[in-house]
């Protein structure tokens, strides 16, 4: 079968969607509302962050008893990692139910108070909406799995074998597509004869945004939570809800790689026929126009962001442009596969600072007129930063937990901190697939072995990149387990605690603590932070990152040594600046700067304002 052209998308740009003054208004993210412009994020992934009741899981109360944590971080907004009735396959990201949460984080009742809890000290709450897919235990899914002539059935992808084969057998998947977490991404349902879709685990199937129903009933359930008092949303892959069907009803091949090393699936890359699909920038104005036009309970308008792996500068502009009401802006995956080998994930490589510096300069640029960044290093499916690219050693830790935080901080967009990211939190790289409980490294691993591939060497791909890096429990203290839980926690606790924990952290005026909250401040204090024109500097340093932020007559210069040597650059331009204020540095002893010259040492940043 060939590959259909895709569907032209509507263009909706400037159209009225008939939506009543009031929420025409309220929707409308111009500069004078858009108080989020100016905000900084604050994730917490429940599961680790602390345990209220000694089950070694996070839970919500465990959240409401670290408020006052964030709050001297001087974060805006909350966004909560998925919180809902889950079988938990996928940690949460696979929901059985969107009203409901699960007994292991708590009640609605706790949802309440956390709300309250963040509201009285004058934060926001941020929800996961997770709706490419349910968990195959959501009772939709449940009805449309019943029989082929559920009135549910087509609120998913079902579609029979391949013409020729037999269900089940292998080859008779109904595209060759390969799953984010590894074999196919159809899942075999002998009851009903037919094929299920499931771009992540089997036990997430997609729902199938081309029927109406299903849209509208997600429009309802988050109108269910804005209700309740949510600020806003972020939403998981929301780049793949729209499919390329050919006309015949069919979904398209990929195309499989040639020479793939020993453990690498032969399934191919669906990736071009649901990624940015073409009713994408359709449903996503829709969904607008049914929930986020009519605003915040609060009566302030919502922040939205969605996740977008493949996402192209191209596709972020139109997205996240106010014109088209559509979202605020977008999770590019761009900067975080800057170090993908040809592997991809598995197979890291050293960063080459120039792709990086001319990445985030491109998204800089690229959403300076129209559209808006987000910014960040770090969320629960990253390494942690500061072991990626900064130099975790105990010689280096701080300063580089520092300075990549100068880095991202001083850029424009919204900054997101992942929990533990203020604490200059490391991976802890595991070289044993049983410390493990990640389902992506988890099948990832038995593909790869199952393929031929030996432990060592899936094990070498796995240590620094695995989710459950970031998945750690957070360090509170130097007591057990971090003074995440009383109880055995659910996934170890990463050992070096007992030196890097949050107690220590507030307690040292020298922190990455207390740099990220004055990383905050400054962004809060200075209008050029916020909506300051971006120019990057020595694009080719290999060591340095370097750029200015103008606004009026301020310039603000940001200047990094992201490396372990020491460096000095000229700045060409930048002498007035650098006798301006200094905003921020690592290095307290800091050389002065002569004229245009500026001497680093190892992982040394500076901010100055002229
Ligand atoms: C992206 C989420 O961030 C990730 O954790 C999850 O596994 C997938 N989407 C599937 O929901």
């Amino acid at each position: 079968m060939t590959s259909p052209e895709p569907k032209p998308a509507p263009d909706h740009a400037g159209t009225d969607p008939g939506r009543s003054d009031d929420a025409h208004t309220r929707g409308d993210a111009s500069r004078g509302n858009a108080w989020w412009r100016s905000a900084v994020v604050y994730q917490v992934y429940p599961r680790s962050f602390a345990d209220s009741d000694g089950d070694g899981i996070g839970d919500l109360r465990g959240v409401i008893a670290k408020l006052d944590h964030l709050r001297s971080l001087g974060v805006d907004v909350v966004w909560l990692s998925p919180i809902f009735t889950s079988p938990q396959a996928d940690n949460g990201y696979d929901i059985s139910d969107y009203q409901g949460i699960d007994p292991t984080f708590g009640s609605l009742e706790d949802v309440d108070e956390l709300v309250a809890g963040l509201h009285s000290r004058g934060m926001r709450l941020v929800m996961d909406l997770v709706v490419n897919h349910t968990s195959d235990e959501h009772q939709w899914f449940v009805e449309s799995a019943a029989s082929k002539d559920s009135p549910k059935r087509d609120w998913y992808w079902w579609r029979p074998p391949r013409e020729g084969f037999v269900g089940g057998e292998r080859g008779a998947e109904p595209t060759n597509w390969h799953s984010f977490f590894s074999g196919s991404t159809w899942q075999w349902h002998p009851e009903t004869g037919e094929y299920y879709l499931h771009l992540f685990a089997r036990k997430q199937p997609d729902l199938n945004w081309e029927n109406p129903e299903v849209r509208q009933a997600v429009y309802a359930m988050m109108r269910w939570w804005v209700a309740r008092g949510v600020d806003g949303f972020r939403m998981d892959v929301i780049n793949l809800i729209s499919k390329v069907v050919c006309d015949d009803g069919a979904l398209p091949d990929g195309v499989v790689g040639t020479d793939l090393p020993a453990g690498v699936s032969r399934y191919a890359d669906g990736s071009p026929f649901y990624t940015n699909g073409p009713r994408l920038h359709e449903f996503l104005h829709e969904m607008h126009t049914e929930v986020l036009a009519h605003g915040a309970a609060s009566g302030d308008v919502l922040i939205t962001v969605g996740e977008m792996p493949g996402v192209t500068l191209e596709e972020a502009r139109k997205v996240t442009d106010p014109a088209r009401r559509e979202l605020d802006m977008v999770f590019t995956f761009e900067h975080v596969g800057i170090d993908h080998g040809p592997g991809g994930k598995w197979a890291l490589r050293p960063l080459h600072l120039p792709d990086l510096k001319a990445n985030l300069a491109r998204w800089q640029e690229g959403l300076m007129a129209v559209g808006w960044n987000s910014l960040y290093w770090n969320n629960h499916d990253q390494p942690r930063v500061v072991s990626r690219w900064g130099d975790d050693s105990a010689e280096h830790r701080v300063a580089s937990a520092k300075s990549l935080g100068t880095v991202l901080h001083l850029l424009r967009g919204t900054p997101y901190v992942y929990q533990g990211e203020e604490l200059g939190m490391t991976n802890v790289g595991w070289s044993q697939i049983g410390s493990y409980q990640d389902i992506e490294t988890l099948n990832y691993y038995s593909e790869s072995v199952s393929g031929g591939a030996s432990d060592g060497e899936v094990m070498a791909g796995i240590g620094p990149v695995s989710r459950d890096n970031a998945r750690t429990p957070m360090q509170w203290s130097d007591t057990p387990h971090a003074g995440f839980t009383t109880g055995t926690p659910w996934l170890a606790v990463n050992p070096n605690y007992p030196a890097v924990n949050a107690e220590a952290a507030v307690a040292d005026p020298d922190s990455v603590f207390h740099h990220y909250r004055r990383l905050i401040e400054l962004r809060h204090a200075h209008e050029v932070v916020v909506e300051g024109d971006f120019a990057l500097l020595l694009p080719d340093h290999e060591q340095v990152f370097a750029y200015t932020r103008s606004l009026g007559d301020e310039t603000l210069l940001m200047v990094a040594n992201l490396s372990s040597a020491p460096a000095v650059v000229d700045l060409p331009g930048q002498a007035a600046t650098v006798a301006g204020t200094l905003l921020i540095a690592t290095h307290a002893d800091g050389a002065p700067a002569d004229g245009e010259r500026v001497s680093l040492a190892p992982w040394e940043s500076r901010a100055y304002l002229a």
